[in-house]
């Protein structure tokens, strides 16, 4: 699939098919992440792929926690997305710009994963609603780290696309 066919097509999976995802398409998922651009290269990110029953378990109840996502229930396979170390001169950068260039290489590095597991038929959704504290200790992410975000990857049912809701082009661009 070309691009913009991919980004047509993608969406957020909530209904995945009870099985497992083979460790081999998720290693891709990671590598695609690893190419993803950073600010100063600074690739500022770690990664834990959680499927384990026990890892898997325990990410679903993290990132359910007041009814929400109840559809990762049926998810077996998750990407947990934290702070690595990032380079002296993305730290520098951020604090002198006063941007977190961290949330937004990982959120790069998200997308790559979405467009990486896509290509290899899988289908995710990416989870904001997560429980940081417990996933750090369980996973033993240190306490200063942060979690920026955990992406649900597995095989969706067969069901038609959902319309893409999106604002219109007049509303969001504009040529100077
Ligand atoms: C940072 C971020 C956090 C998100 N968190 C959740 C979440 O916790 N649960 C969920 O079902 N979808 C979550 N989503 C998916 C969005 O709801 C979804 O991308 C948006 O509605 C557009 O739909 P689409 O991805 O199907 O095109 C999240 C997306 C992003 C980018």
């Amino acid at each position: 699939m070309k691009f913009f066919e991919m980004a047509q097509k993608r969406e957020s999976c909530r209904n995945f098919k009870p099985i497992d995802v083979e460790k081999e398409k998720l290693i891709k998922c990671i590598e695609a992440a690893r190419l993803a651009p950073s600010a100063c290269n600074g690739q500022p990110w770690n990664f834990i792929v959680a499927v384990e029953p026990d890892a898997v378990k325990k990410t679903r109840e993290f990132v359910q926690e007041i009814g929400m996502n109840k559809f990762t229930s049926e998810c077996r396979a998750f990407i947990i997305i934290y702070d690595g170390s990032a380079s002296a001169s993305a730290t520098i950068a951020g604090r002198i710009k006063r941007r977190d260039y961290t949330q937004i290489d990982t959120g790069i590095a998200a997308a790559h994963i979405c467009y990486a597991a896509m290509d290899q038929g899988l289908s995710t959704c990416i989870l904001g609603w997560l429980n940081e504290v417990k996933i750090k200790g369980y996973f033993n992410i240190p306490e200063s780290k942060r979690v920026h975000l955990v992406i649900a990857v597995g095989y969706a049912e067969d069901k038609p696309l959902r319309n893409k809701s999106r604002k219109p082009m007049e509303d969001i661009l504009k040529f100077v």
